[in-house]
């Protein structure tokens, strides 16, 4: 075998990176890691336990040669499982919830596997709910094996013996909290095992979603009523044989709008094409941070990749159909300038050495109210006209005294990169936005630019 290679495809799941978060952390003072899941060759870390979970199933004798492996999954774990199934020459039958994304039903056919769709919005008892469904279809067929991954507890063994230790190797156990959205309890459980046994003064702190119960369940023992959402691999409606609730120290509860608007965010600003629960992960990470006393090195799960949402959360139209659209939130101004078509306006300015009278002759000769002064190489000021007439009338200003008399300083420098909440914020303080590219303002923006822009894309 040439050097350097692996045997298969399955020897290539593992060793994905963990990388700093550096900009959608700006507001805490902690550091955020994040693990790649979405690096392994199926795209997420089902990859791990599909392969672990059937390699078990061979050694103790409940997946025979020829047999069919059935599984009621939300489309990662089926690849991980189709990937084992592929190479060891196995057959699949995956059951699906309609809920998950076009993308996911059509991979797993294209491995060759039998897909059945199931609707979401009925009780887990339901005869039509996709446990339902796989656990009578493993039943009927005969030869085959129900992987079961909500309780078959190989499924938290997988990330005991091989996720958490290649994490706690890779960062030298040198971080203070592990975090993870929770599913079937898989990720959580069995990272919290190793790393509590490794320090039992290590935090371990799960993301579950609204419309979940498993939150709920874990701080009251309570089992709530569950509701539908929209995110995908996060949450359940029972709890699952794989939680250990003994290694989880505390919870953050996250929505799917704000979980969709941090996945874009992920990418947009820091490059990494993940899946919506790697944006649930993110919003709860800086939820729990922003409730530290002082800083610490967090270390975040994110299981899948973004390839999976690309006609959901990555698709514009989706977003906005949904309502999931938040202008304010994830638009930089410099899109918005040029989604408003100002992006390319001329910005008359005058320098600190005119005179009052210049600025009456240049609003006069260019229609506009408003000029930013520059002293050396910078904006020192805003003269306006609504601050003239009283003092030029009354006597207090000639018309040739120096500007510095006539020019305000209340307003606010915005580069084009930043984002367009930052001046809505400075126009609800009732400051002047100076928008700036390399240092040159391009555009004073004002109350109508905003309202034009809602007005363009709809609801915030
Ligand atoms: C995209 C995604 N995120 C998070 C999870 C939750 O992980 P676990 O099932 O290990 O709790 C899953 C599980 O299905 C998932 O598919």
């Amino acid at each position: 075998m040439l050097k350097g290679t692996k045997a298969n495809v399955l020897d290539a799941i593992g060793g994905t990176p963990i990388v700093k978060l550096n900009v959608v952390t700006k507001d805490v003072e902690s550091e955020i890691y994040v693990k790649l899941e979405y690096m392994n060759p199926g795209g997420s870390t089902k990859d791990r336990i599909g392969a672990y979970m059937l390699d078990q199933a061979v050694k103790e004798g409940k997946l025979k040669p020829g047999g069919t492996i059935i599984e009621g999954t939300s489309g990662n774990t089926g690849v991980g499982l189709a990937m084992w199934a592929t190479v060891h020459n196995y057959k699949c039958i995956f059951v699906m919830a309609d809920k998950q994304s076009k993308e996911k039903v059509d991979n797993l056919r294209a491995f060759g596997a039998k897909v059945i769709v199931c609707p979401t919005a009925v009780e887990p008892e339901d005869p039509r709910s996709y446990y339902s469904v796989s656990k009578r279809l493993s039943e009927t067929i005969p030869n085959s094996f129900y992987v079961n991954q909500y309780d078959n507890l190989h499924n938290r063994n997988t990330h005991y013996t091989w996720t958490a230790p290649e994490m706690w190797e890779q960062t030298g156990g040198e971080f203070d909290t592990f975090m993870a959205t929770v599913g079937t309890g898989g990720t959580i459980t069995g990272c919290g095992m190793y790393f509590k046994e490794k320090d039992p003064t290590k935090k371990i702190v799960g993301v579950d979603c609204e419309g979940s119960i498993v939150k709920e369940f874990a701080e009251t023992g309570k089992m709530g009523k569950a509701y539908s959402y929209v995110l995908e691999g996060v949450g359940e409606d029972f709890i699952p044989e794989n939680y250990d609730f003994d290694k989880i120290d505390s919870w953050e509860m996250v929505g799917d709008k704000e979980s969709f608007l941090m996945t874009r965010a992920l990418l947009k600003k820091e490059g990494i094409y993940a899946g919506g629960s790697a944006g649930a992960a993110i919003c709860g990470a800086i939820k729990y941070a922003k409730k530290l006393d002082k800083p610490e090195k967090i270390l975040v799960l994110l299981h899948d990749s973004g390839n999976r949402y690309a006609s959901k959360i990555y698709n514009d139209d989706w977003m906005s159909d949904n309502n999931y659209n938040d202008p304010s939130f994830n638009v930089m101004v410099s899109e918005a300038l040029a989604d408003l078509g100002k992006d390319k306006q001329t910005i008359f300015t005058l320098k600190d050495i005119n005179t009052i009278g210049d600025a009456v002759k240049m609003m006069e000769e260019k229609g506009i109210s408003q000029i930013p002064v520059y002293g050396h190489d910078s904006v020192v000021g805003m003269v306006q006209e609504k601050n003239l007439l009283r003092p030029v009338f009354n006597g207090d200003f000639a018309l040739t005294d120096n500007i510095s008399l006539a020019y305000s300083n209340k307003f606010k420098v915005i580069d084009s990169g930043e984002l367009l909440s930052t001046v809505t914020e400075a126009l609800l303080n009732k400051e002047v936005v100076l928008v700036t590219e390399d240092g040159k303002v391009i555009n004073i923006m004002t109350d109508i630019d905003i309202l034009q822009y809602i007005s363009q894309k709809g609801s915030f």
